[in-house]
C-alpha cells in the first residue's frame, strides 16, 4: 500500500496538481491585484507631480490635493492644446509610430517623442496657474530617468523637480532623488534673454559669484555621467522639439502685462 502511494506515477500526479494549484493562485492574484498596482502607480505619480510642484506635504491625502491640478494635452509641433481622451498614455503613444515621430539627434536617448505630451497646470484658490509642471524624460548611465520639471506661471523660472522611476546607483547617480539637492533647482531660471535654454548642472558647485548661476545647478558628487543625461533631458525637452513652442506662447503673453497665470495658458488653445 505504501509502496503504491509513493509510485512515480502518484509523486508526477501530486507534482502536476500542486503547480496547476499554485499557477491558478499565482495568475488570479496578478490579473486581481492589476488595477490595485496600476492605482498604486497613477497615486505615486500624482504624488510626484505634487511634490515637483511644492505642493506636496506628508501624510496628505494625494487623491484630493490633485483635483487643483488640471491635466491638459499640447501639439509638440504647435504648442497648442488639443483635446485626447483621459487614458491617453504618452508612454503607450511614444511607442506607437502612428502616434510618435523618431528623434534624431538624439543626446537624450529618447527614441522616439510621441506627437501629443501631457502637460500639468496647479491652479491656485483663485482660478489662476500657479505652476506648470512637464514631464521629462532622458538616459542617465543605467537607465532612463522619467520626472517632472515644474515652472512658476512665468514659464521660466523653476519651482521644483523630481522623478518618479530611474536606475541609477543609490548613492550616486540616484542622488537626484536627495531633496537637498532637488532644492538648488528651486529659482533657477530655464531660459536666458534669447529665449534659449540656458539651465545646466555643472561639475562641482556653483560658486556664489559665478556668471549666469541664475542658471546653473550645483553637480553631482561622482555621478558626472547622470547629471549629463539630466542636462540633455532638460535641453531636448525645453527646446524646440519639447515643450519650447508651448513655453514661448505662454511666456510671450506673460511678458506682454498678462498677470493672469490661468487666463494666459487658456488663451493660447482660442
Ligand atoms: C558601481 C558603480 C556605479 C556607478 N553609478 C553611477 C551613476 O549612477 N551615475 C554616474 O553618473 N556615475 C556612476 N558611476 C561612476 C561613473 O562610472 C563615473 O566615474 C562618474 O560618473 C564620474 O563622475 P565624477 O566626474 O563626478 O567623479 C558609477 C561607478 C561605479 C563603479
Amino acid at each position: 500500500m505504501a509502496n503504491n502511494r509513493e509510485s512515480i506515477g502518484n509523486t508526477l500526479k501530486v507534482a502536476f496538481f500542486l503547480c496547476l494549484v499554485c499557477a491558478v493562485v499565482v495568475s488570479t492574484l496578478a490579473v486581481g491585484l492589476r488595477p490595485a498596482q496600476h492605482d498604486n502607480r497613477m497615486q505615486f505619480r500624482q504624488q510626484n507631480i505634487l511634490q515637483a510642484a511644492g505642493l506636496y506635504e506628508p501624510g496628505m491625502d494625494v487623491r484630493a490635493a490633485f483635483e487643483s491640478i488640471e491635466r491638459r494635452f499640447i501639439d509638440i509641433r504647435t504648442g497648442e492644446y488639443v483635446e485626447k481622451p483621459d487614458d491617453y498614455d504618452q508612454q503607450r503613444a511614444a511607442r506607437d509610430p502612428a502616434q510618435s515621430i523618431p528623434v534624431t539627434p538624439d543626446p537624450a536617448g529618447i527614441r522616439r517623442q510621441a506627437k501629443v505630451a501631457e502637460v500639468f497646470l496647479a491652479i491656485g484658490t483663485d482660478g489662476a496657474v500657479e505652476r506648470i509642471i512637464l514631464p521629462v524624460h532622458g538616459y542617465g548611465l543605467w537607465s532612463t530617468m522619467y520626472g517632472f520639471i515644474a515652472l512658476e506661471a512665468d514659464a521660466n523660472t523653476v519651482a521644483g523637480i523630481g522623478f518618479y522611476e530611474h536606475g541609477e546607483t543609490p548613492g550616486l547617480g540616484g542622488e537626484i532623488d536627495n531633496p537637498r539637492w532637488q532644492r538648488n533647482w528651486i529659482g533657477k531660471q530655464v531660459f536666458d534673454e534669447n529665449g534659449d535654454v540656458a539651465l545646466e548642472i555643472t561639475k562641482g558647485s556653483v560658486p556664489p559669484d559665478a556668471p549666469n548661476r541664475q542658471h546653473r545647478v550645483d553637480g553631482l558628487a561622482g555621478a558626472t555621467i547622470t547629471a549629463n543625461g539630466l542636462n540633455h533631458t532638460v535641453e531636448f525637452w525645453f527646446g524646440e522639439r519639447g515643450f519650447g513652442p508651448y513655453l514661448q506662447r505662454i511666456r510671450g503673453q506673460y511678458n506682454q502685462g498678462m498677470d493672469d497665470g490661468f487666463a494666459l495658458a487658456r488663451s493660447i488653445e482660442e
